[in-house]
């Protein structure tokens, strides 16, 4: 068997920070589910948990990793500002800190780059973007609030923006982004690590009704390891150099998502699940006020 340790591994920051490579999801994890997959996802070995103001389950998902009995300073553990609260960022922290009843969080993302009107969802604020929404994000670095800062959603057109906009003080240290087999987004990824920025992969599995299990790539691989097409495409993503985000509520799949360890995939198979062909997406933009997809860079 293979000597390796996915599970153990971390990738280093912009910041000297390390984000461990697989970290637990929970959008859409129900109220009354979620606590529980939090917990028996950290007594399992995970310490890495991604949540949000957005998902509505950050108390919950608090709860859960103090009844886990894991140490705080072991866990990493993500959240992110809503976009009706671009102008009220000192606020939305605060409610966040409060909701997972914790003093600081490791990363705090920008959750999209819409700085929607909270009065009118459909409308974007005609005097504040993503720039001054990140102009106000770094001022907590150094609260002691957040460790790291980052951003979602984010393509090269708007990372650029960013970048080049005199405010911008800090590089992102992360870009939380939807990477699978059907969407590897190899522009992007090239570009964010060319600045220093590491990639998160969202929706790593290809999210609810995956076609990625019916991929016939994939299974054949996965038949060949002995492994399931989940957890061959959760070594691929981190093999690739991203961090994954697997999402269950089931404790079963909780469980296996993080059996990564003592099998590896080989530089080949690795380019057989890059040369997937069929393209989709699960994220789109079409819900937001403002377009922040803009398909060049994927
Ligand atoms: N930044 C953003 O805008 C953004 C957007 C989307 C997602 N995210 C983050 O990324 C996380 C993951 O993305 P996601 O939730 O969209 O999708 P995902 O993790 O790719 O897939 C989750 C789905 O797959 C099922 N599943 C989990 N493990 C499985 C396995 N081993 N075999 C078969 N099915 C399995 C889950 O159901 P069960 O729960 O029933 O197992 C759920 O329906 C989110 O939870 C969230 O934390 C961030």
């Amino acid at each position: 068997m293979a000597d390796t340790k996915t599970t153990s591994k971390t990738f280093k920051l912009n910041t000297g920070d390390s984000i461990p490579a697989i970290g637990l999801g929970t959008w859409q994890s129900q109220p009354g589910e979620v606590g529980k997959a939090v917990e028996s996802a950290l007594r399992g070995g995970y310490r890495h948990i991604d949540t949000a103001f957005a998902y509505g389950n950050e108390k919950e998902v608090g709860e859960g990793i103090k009844a886990s009995g894991v140490p705080r300073e072991e866990i990493w553990l993500t959240t992110k500002l809503d976009n009706p609260w671009h102008k009220r960022v000192a606020e939305g922290i605060e409610r966040s800190l409060e909701n997972l009843g914790t003093e600081y969080v490791d990363l705090y993302l920008m959750h999209w780059p819409s700085s929607t009107d909270p009065d009118d969802l459909k409308k974007h604020y005609p005097d504040w973007d993503f720039v001054d929404t990140w102009r106000e994000m770094q001022k907590l670095v150094g609260t002691g609030k957040v460790k790291n800062i980052g951003v979602s959603n984010f393509g090269i057109k708007n990372l650029e923006r960013l970048l080049n906009d005199p405010s911008c003080k800090i590089v992102p240290a992360v870009n939380q982004i939807e990477l699978h087999p059907g969407n590897p987004s190899p522009k992007l990824v090239a570009y964010c690590a060319s600045k220093g920025i590491h990639c998160s992969g969202y929706s790593p599995l290809g999210s609810s009704n995956s076609p990625l299990y019916s991929n016939e790539t994939l299974k054949s691989i996965a038949e060949a390891k002995g492994r399931s097409i989940a957890q061959v495409i959760l070594l691929w993503g981190i093999k690739k150099g991203w961090s994954v985000l697997p999402k269950s509520v089931n404790p079963d799949r909780v469980k296996a998502n993080f059996e990564l360890d003592g099998w590896d995939l080989t530089d080949e198979e690795v380019a057989k699940i890059d040369g997937v062909k069929d393209r989709f997406k699960v994220c789109g933009d079409s819900w937001l006020p403002v377009k922040v997809f803009f398909g060049d860079d994927e």
